[in-house]
């Protein structure tokens, strides 16, 4: 015990050497989760269960594209990983693909899943592919901002077609083999805008929780959260959080830094005057508490956190949620580091091979919600109760720190326009998508949610969370949900059934 204590100290004592330039220790090491979380890693993909064991007919394989698609004098090629397994395909049958996002390749994606078990019916080959700069399909030596450029949508786009094209003839040997896909989140957004775009080579889509809507200000999150915690927590959890954020924000208006800052056991007093590092201090708290209601995407999780927020021990609702967040990170570290430096230092490292790149893919994915889509979680709106004070001009901060001052306001609020006008944000007047929600899933507000178009449809599950629905079939399901994963398979089923023919006599 002795020994731990004095081994912390001597962590603690070296690290604050350390501290203003390489993470180290302890003492200044966010926890990955945390910083998923500050930079939206954590609702990129489903999380893979720990027990999973994987499919050992699942193969994996690497495909070669070109880096840019869109100039000719360019010919420079790079590889990306792509799964597949072809034990429920059938001669003649359709190609299934889990469009990836931005994430890893796992593949859990191409099996366990109600898609996977659709692909079975249908004696489909199954495959999935990993997106350009995520994992170890990384194009170039390194993730400098110069580097980055290769990361846009429409690249990726590109890259999808001519692999599929690539499995239809090479690997599945049917060049006329009907092409469905699925994804969810970002990878679903990217599924629906591949059936947009290329009608000739994909039939169908079925998106969950499909991020289809840029926005800059995703202010509907904190208003989204706010509501959860009403319905499965209380009415006193959600004010308990009102008034513990409000009272952080008071005293640190009052100057009376000192109070919150040892509360809160933050490494260094949180800095008043510097309205970045109060927004980034909020933030973080606002996402602690994201992280447990939503931990492991059990939205079960809000009644437990709330049993300590409400617990009657403490004097004082701030008091109830610092000791909750100390409690929570005690074995991670032993003080909060909220230096905007140090934040920054963690996305500004470009190695490929840094875990927050490799296994989180933070700096990629920050490079491309800056510049096309935005998502930032504000707290703009009345109707919520995380304070008032973060406001879009900290991820701005964060984008132009990170990535170089070219990257303006005018920067990304541009990228979101155009990627809402190329793509038509929540009309993007497509055939045989379906797009599937959850009725308590905060991404529904940048997701489609009605829609009825030429076989096309929207349909939100009440009270399901952020893609319930594409896992297999259960007993655990309400009737609700059974009937959306019937709805997916009975749309899948008619794209892949003969069209009706003008010339019918
Ligand atoms: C970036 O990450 C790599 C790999 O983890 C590490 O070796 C390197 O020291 C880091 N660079 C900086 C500047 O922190």
């Amino acid at each position: 015990m002795k020994l731990t204590l004095v081994l912390l100290v001597a962590v603690a004592v070296v690290s604050t050497t350390f501290a203003k330039t390489v993470p180290s220790g302890k003492r200044s090491r966010l926890p990955m989760e945390l910083l998923g979380g500050m930079f939206g890693a954590n609702f990129q993909a489903p999380k893979v269960p720990k027990d999973y064991v994987p499919n050992p007919r699942i193969v994996e394989d690497r495909f070669t594209s070109r880096i840019n698609h869109f100039d000719p004098q360019n010919r420079d090629t790079f590889e990306f990983n792509f799964l597949w397994n072809d034990e429920y395909y059938r001669p003649g049958g359709p190609l299934f693909i889990v469009v990836g996002g931005h994430h890893r390749t796992s593949p859990f994606f191409i099996d366990e899943t109600h898609f996977k078990d659709i692909a079975a019916l249908q004696g489909a080959f199954l495959a999935t592919n990993e997106h350009r700069y995520f994992g170890t399909s990384v194009p170039t030596e390194d993730l400098s901002s110069d580097n980055l450029r290769f990361l846009r949508t429409e690249q990726t786009l590109f890259d999808l077609i001519e692999w599929i094209d690539f499995l239809k003839r090479e690997v599945m040997r049917d060049p006329n083999a009907k092409v469905i896909l699925h994804g969810f989140s970002y990878g679903g957004a990217l599924a629906s805008w591949a059936r947009q775009r290329f009608p000739n080579i994909i039939d169908g889509a079925w998106v969950s929780s499909a991020t289809v809507r840029a926005t800059v200000n995703f202010e509907e999150f904190t208003e989204d959260f706010g509501n959860t915690i009403r319905i499965k927590g209380s009415d006193e959890c959600y004010n308990s959080i009102f008034r513990a954020f409000h009272t952080a924000e008071n005293l640190l208006d009052a100057g009376r830094t000192n109070i919150v800052s040892s509360m809160f056991n933050t490494c260094e007093p949180i800095d008043a005057e510097n309205s970045l590092q109060v927004e980034l201090f909020l933030h973080l708290m606002t996402l602690s508490l994201e992280l447990s209601m939503f931990d492991d995407f059990n939205i079960e999780n809000v009644q437990r956190v709330c049993n300590v927020l409400t617990d009657e021990q403490y004097e004082t609702p701030m008091e109830a949620l610092a000791a909750y967040l100390k409690d929570r990170y005690s074995e991670i570290r032993d003080c909060f580091d909220l230096s905007f430096e140090n934040f920054i230092s963690i996305l500004g490292n470009v190695s490929v091979d840094a875990p927050q790149n490799l296994e989180y893919g933070l700096r990629q994915l920050n490079y491309h919600i800056c510049t096309e889509f935005g998502f930032f979680q504000t707290a703009k709106s009345r109707d919520q109760p995380f304070g008032s004070k973060v406001t879009y001009d900290l991820f701005l901060a964060e984008c132009s720190a990170v990535f170089g001052e070219w990257l303006t306001q005018e920067v990304l609020y541009d990228g979101v326009r155009l990627t809402n006008f190329h793509f038509g944000a929540t009309d993007p007047r497509v055939t045989n998508v379906l797009y599937t929600n959850g009725g308590i899933d905060p991404f529904r507000h940048v997701s489609i949610t009605e829609y009825t178009n030429l076989l096309a449809n929207a349909r939100v599950t009440p009270a399901a969370f952020y893609t319930e629905d594409i896992r297999a079939i259960s007993g655990m399901d309400s009737e609700e949900m059974l009937e959306t994963k019937h709805m997916a398979e009975e749309y899948i089923t008619t794209w892949l059934g003969s069209p009706i023919s003008p010339f019918r006599k």
